[in-house]
C-alpha cells in the first residue's frame, strides 16, 4: 500500500471517528507499538541510505499529520459534547412560576399566630407546660382543693390511679401553667400560654380536645385597670376594630378575686356575626386578679406581688372572627373545609403587615 493510500485511509476514519475511545484505538492502531506506521518505521534500517533518508521524511510528515489530525478531532469532539451539555441543561427563566401550594394553614394555627404577635407586642412571651397534668397543678395549686365543686365543672379526664392512689389528668385548661411560671420565673412576670385542653364534652360547640390561650401578669403594682385595658387593645387589634364596646361582667373563678367574664358587642346580620359593632353582647373570655392563695402556692408573697390572668377559648374567638359555624369541623382534617377556611401558607401574619 502507497503512503498516500495509506494516509487517505486513516485521516478519513480520524475524521469519521464518533467518540474519544474511537480516536484512542485509531491512534494506536497508527502510531502504537504496532501500528502502521510504526511497522513502517521499523523497515527502514533495511533500507539503502539514500532511499532511508527519502522514505524516513516522508513517514515523520505522515507520523505529525496524523498526530496533529488526532489532535485536532479530539478538541472538536469534546467541545461538540460541552455544547450538547450546555443544550439538555438549559433552564428557561421565562417560564411562569409554578401555581401556589395546594396546602393551607389551619385556622387554629392562622389564630395562634395573630396572638402571640399581639401580646408579643404587648411585652408578652410565650410559656408552655405539660398536657398531662398532675393534681395539685391542675386544681389544687388554683386554689380548687379536693371536693371543690368546681372541679365538677371541668368534666376531666383521668389517668389510672398511681399506687400512691394520685391521678394524672389530662390539663383541662392552660392555668396549671400560671403556677409553673411563678414558680420558676422571678416577677416581674408577663407570658400567654396558648396550647391544647382537653374535657370530657363534645357537641356543636364543644370539642373533647380543644384549645386556650392563658395570659398572666404579676408584679408589684399593676392593678384592673392594666387588666381592663390591656385587654381591650387586645380586642381592637385582634378583631380590627376602632372602637368596640367592652363588657366586664362580675363572675367567679376560684383563681381570681374578683373575677370578670368580658363581653364584646356585636350585631347578626343575616345569620352573620359582626364584632365590634351593635348592641348585642358575646362572652370571649374570662379573668380575674390572681387570688393570693394562687400567688402563695407559685411561691410568691401576696402581700409584695399581685397580678391580673385571663383565658380564652383559641377555637371560639378563631369561629367568630373568621364566621366559622361549626366547631367540631376544625379537627375533622376534612380538605373541603381547610381549602375554605384555610389561610395562604407564608403569609404569617404581623401586626405591621395586617393579621388576616
Ligand atoms: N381557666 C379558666 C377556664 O378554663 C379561664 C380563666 C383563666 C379565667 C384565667 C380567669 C383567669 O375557664
Amino acid at each position: 500500500m502507497s503512503l498516500e493510500t495509506l494516509e487517505r485511509d486513516i485521516l478519513k476514519e480520524v475524521a469519521a471517528a464518533h467518540d474519544e475511545a474511537a480516536l484512542e484505538a485509531l491512534r494506536v492502531s497508527a502510531l502504537g507499538k504496532k501500528g502502521s506506521i510504526s511497522e513502517r518505521m521499523k523497515s527502514l534500517g533495511s533500507m539503502a541510505p539514500d532511499e532511508r533518508k527519502q522514505a524516513g521524511a516522508a513517514l515523520n510528515l505522515l507520523k505529525d499529520k496524523v498526530a496533529g489530525a488526532i489532535a485536532e478531532r479530539k478538541s472538536a469532539l469534546q467541545e461538540a459534547a460541552l455544547e450538547q451539555r450546555l443544550a439538555s441543561e438549559k433552564v428557561d427563566v421565562t417560564l411562569p412560576v409554578r401555581s401556589q401550594p395546594q396546602g393551607t394553614i389551619h385556622p387554629v394555627s392562622q389564630v395562634w399566630e395573630e396572638i402571640v404577635q399581639i401580646w408579643g407586642d404587648l411585652g408578652f412571651s410565650v410559656a408552655e407546660g405539660p398536657h398531662i397534668e398532675d393534681d395539685f397543678h391542675n386544681f389544687t395549686a388554683l386554689n380548687m382543693p379536693p371536693e371543690h365543686p368546681a372541679r365538677q365543672e371541668h368534666d376531666t379526664f383521668y389517668f389510672n390511679e398511681k399506687p400512691d392512689g394520685s391521678r394524672m389528668v389530662l390539663r383541662t385548661h392552660t392555668s396549671p401553667v400560671q403556677i409553673r411560671t411563678m414558680l420558676s420565673e422571678k416577677p416581674p412576670i408577663r407570658i400567654i400560654v396558648p396550647g391544647r385542653t382537653f374535657r370530657c364534652d363534645s357537641d356543636q360547640t364543644h370539642t373533647p380536645m380543644f384549645h386556650q390561650i392563658e395570659g398572666l401578669v404579676i408584679d408589684e403594682n399593676t392593678h384592673l385597670g392594666h387588666l381592663k385595658w390591656a385587654l381591650t387593645e387586645f380586642c381592637k387589634a385582634f378583631f380590627e376594630v376602632d372602637e368596640p364596646k367592652m363588657r366586664f361582667r362580675a363572675s367567679h373563678f376560684p383563681f381570681t378575686e374578683p373575677s370578670m367574664e368580658v363581653d364584646i358587642n356585636c350585631s347578626w346580620e343575616g345569620g352573620q356575626v359582626k364584632i365590634g359593632t351593635g348592641d348585642s353582647w358575646l362572652e370571649i373570655l374570662g379573668s380575674g386578679m390572681v387570688h393570693p392563695n394562687v400567688i402563695r402556692h407559685g411561691g410568691l408573697d401576696p402581700e409584695k406581688y399581685q397580678g391580673w390572668a385571663f383565658g380564652m377559648g383559641l377555637d371560639r374567638i378563631a369561629m367568630l372572627k373568621y364566621g366559622i359555624p361549626d366547631l367540631r369541623a376544625f379537627f375533622e382534617a376534612d380538605l373541603r373545609w381547610l381549602k375554605h377556611y384555610g389561610f395562604r401558607a407564608l403569609q404569617v401574619p404581623t401586626l405591621a403587615g395586617g393579621l388576616s
